[in-house]
């Protein structure tokens, strides 16, 4: 389909009715300017999901979930942005053209561009592996890892040479500036000199579910520690760029989503992934190299029934298995666990097991719960009476997380049988724990919510560069001041740069209605939501900005003391991590100049 213009997009969205559509999904009620039901996102019996039918807007103050019409439909109906706004299109008889419609604004323009350097990326690797001379080694490394010709042309292998410029020079050739082969991750600035990201690797194109290359992952092909001590990272992954988001991606999904099995294949590693590929199994997919997200989770559970977790059998694949579960649990979807016993991972076992092996080995997957009493059983010595006591403990404990009574039921019974231990008891037990359990009331969850937030926003960053959860609300409100008024956004464009936001989404954001502002144009939140589309806690916190809006006595006056309050914030930040008096002492003269700038910004109004 087609590339949706904003200005069809507008129409379609406009010719909905977000409370009509929601209707069928949800008992609404009418609440001042905003209509509430219980959250079709989590789990609750108090009203916290707010309409707001003027805007067509979502969110819920429970959970964070937030977004505009068209995301709406796409998480109550599990599908795609294209596929959600033909539904709406459909619906209010808007044709949808084929092509012809106008490019987006800047922002998709970049995206574009960086998946048209990705291709081209692709290319080029897939090339060098081809070339008799240059991709020798990467042939040969491929060739020890038992792969055919045909897998590798399946998924679009490549070769990186040890060359530090050679896709670069490929890409400048094509048109495109260093500063853009930087902004797709391909290049890395060294001494004001690009350089390529990937060398001396064999290459991984990381493909999303719509067949756009969006990054790549580069596996060294020796050993990892260097004569001279040195360790190099066994896989280089793309950084994130705005169209490689880690955490709402999935290695292979291009791949599985056409699958005609019911489960999706969870593993670790791409060469996980290929191998079952290899081996006729094609509803396999792995997380980007880092842990599974609710995302990735809510993604897989749009294609499958249930989620099979095939991780390597060592401590930290058993726990990854575990946090993988809870995750998956978390956004509703059932898990089990496909044990590979004899092998350290599902890539050796298909090796020595063959695919039937492997087979075997799916069908006989554990459910979840199952997969759980078995580590703690390891844990207790069953045929000691204090060791069945605290087994059966720990057992209750887990059934108290489960959410079906039938499921409980069951394996109370199976416990039973195993230990010699009463079902009265047992129940009794669990009927403890449970009672004992906090309920979540929405309030809690929405602490929780900022937890999360906040620990995502601050994980990897140095103790200088962290933010509060106080500045995050502070930013959070500017924006929300600025939505309401382009003025606003003008005087705030003046003192507080889109960089001093902490959040990349906050950031983006203040980019594009400064830009809007200047320009002269009236700030659409549907539109600005949209930028984010696809990335769901992008778009919960884009939508919660616009949702927000307060009324403040003061406007301008509140928005110069949020913004000083943000800019503070972060001085405070840098002087405690700060150990360097000299340094200390700048940072100090810093904030008494940006108090006195504040001073005279508000005492001249
Ligand atoms: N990974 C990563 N960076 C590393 C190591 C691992 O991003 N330095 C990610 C990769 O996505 C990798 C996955 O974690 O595929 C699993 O790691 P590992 O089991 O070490 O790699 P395999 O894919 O199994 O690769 P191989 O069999 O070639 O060792
Ligand atoms: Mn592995």
């Amino acid at each position: 389909m087609a590339y949706i213009s904003d200005e069809l997009f507008n129409e379609i969205n406009m010719a909905n009715d977000i409370v009509d559509y929601a209707s069928s999904f949800m008992t609404l009620k009418k609440r001042g300017r905003n209509y509430m039901a219980c959250c079709p996102f989590h789990n609750e019996k108090t009203p916290s999901f707010n309409i707001d039918r003027d805007k067509q807007l979502f969110h819920c103050f429970g959970c964070g979930a937030s977004g505009n019409f068209v995301q709406l439909v796409m998480r109550l109906e599990g599908l795609d942005f294209q596929d959600a706004i033909k539904q709406m299109a459909d619906r209010a008889g808007i044709a949808i053209p084929e092509n012809g419609t106008r490019a987006g604004g800047a922002a998709a323009q970049q995206k574009e561009r960086i998946y048209e350097m990705n291709k081209l990326a692709a290319r080029y690797f897939y090339d060098c592996l081809n070339d008799p001379e240059k991709g020798r080694a990467g042939r040969e490394y491929f060739a020890a890892r038992r792969l055919s010709k045909k897998t590798m042309t399946k998924f679009g292998l490549g070769y990186a040479t040890g060359d530090s410029a050679g896709l670069i020079n490929s890409l400048k050739a094509k048109g495109y500036s260093e500063a853009d082969i930087v902004s797709a991750g391909l290049a890395v600035s060294r001494n004001e000199k690009a350089v390529d990201k990937f060398r001396d690797r064999v290459m991984f194109p990381i493909i999303n579910a719509r067949g756009k290359i969006i990054g790549f992952g580069g596996r060294i092909m020796g050993s990892e520690k260097l004569p001279n001590g040195v360790r190099l990272a066994k896989y280089l992954n793309s950084p994130e760029t705005p169209v490689f988001d880690k955490g709402s991606n999935l290695f292979a999904l291009n791949l599985a989503k056409n699958s005609n099995e019911k489960d999706i294949i969870l593993c670790e590693g791409y060469m996980d992934v290929i191998t079952v590929h290899q081996a006729g199994i094609s509803n396999c997919v792995a997380t980007l190299g880092t842990a599974i997200t609710e995302n990735q989770a809510k993604l897989m559970l749009r294609y499958a029934n249930e989620i099979l977790i095939c991780y390597d059998m060592d401590e930290a694949g058993t726990k990854a298995a575990l946090r993988a579960i809870d995750i998956i649990a978390s956004v509703g979807g059932k898990a089990r666990v496909i044990r590979i016993t004899g092998a350290k991972d599902p890539d050796e076992f298909i090796t020595k097991y063959g695919v039937q092996g492997f087979r075997k080995a799916i069908d006989k997957a554990m459910p979840s719960t199952e997969f759980r009493l078995s580590l703690i059983k390891r844990e207790y010595d069953i045929n000691d009476t204090d060791g069945k006591i605290r087994f059966v403990e720990a057992a209750a404990r887990i059934l108290a997380s489960l959410g079906d009574p039938v499921e409980v039921e069951a394996y109370i019974k199976k416990i039973a049988a195993e230990t010699g231990i009463s079902e009265q008891s047992i129940v009794g037990k669990y009927k403890e724990i449970k009672s004992k359990m906090p309920r979540r009331s929405p309030a809690q969850t929405k602490e929780a919510y900022k937890k999360r937030e906040l620990m995502r926003v601050n994980s990897g960053r140095s103790p200088a560069e962290r933010v509060s959860s106080a500045t995050l609300e502070a930013e959070k409100r500017v924006l929300s001041l600025m939505s309401a008024s382009k003025r606003l956004t003008l005087e705030a464009a003046e003192i507080i740069s889109p960089e001093e936001f902490s959040d990349k989404v906050y950031k983006d954001m203040a980019e594009y209605m400064y830009s809007a502002a200047k320009k002269g144009e009236e700030v659409d939140p549907a539109a600005v939501i949209n930028r984010f589309s696809g990335d769901a806690e992008s778009e919960n916190k884009a939508g919660e900005v616009f949702f927000n809006r307060e009324e403040y006595t003061d406007n301008e006056k509140t928005l110069y003391d949020l913004i000083y309050k943000i800019k503070q914030d972060r001085l405070e930040a840098q002087i405690s991590a700060e150990q360097d008096a000299k340094k200390i002492g700048e940072l100090l003269r810093k904030k008494a100049e940006l108090t006195e700038q504040q001073r005279t910004k508000t005492t001249n109004k």
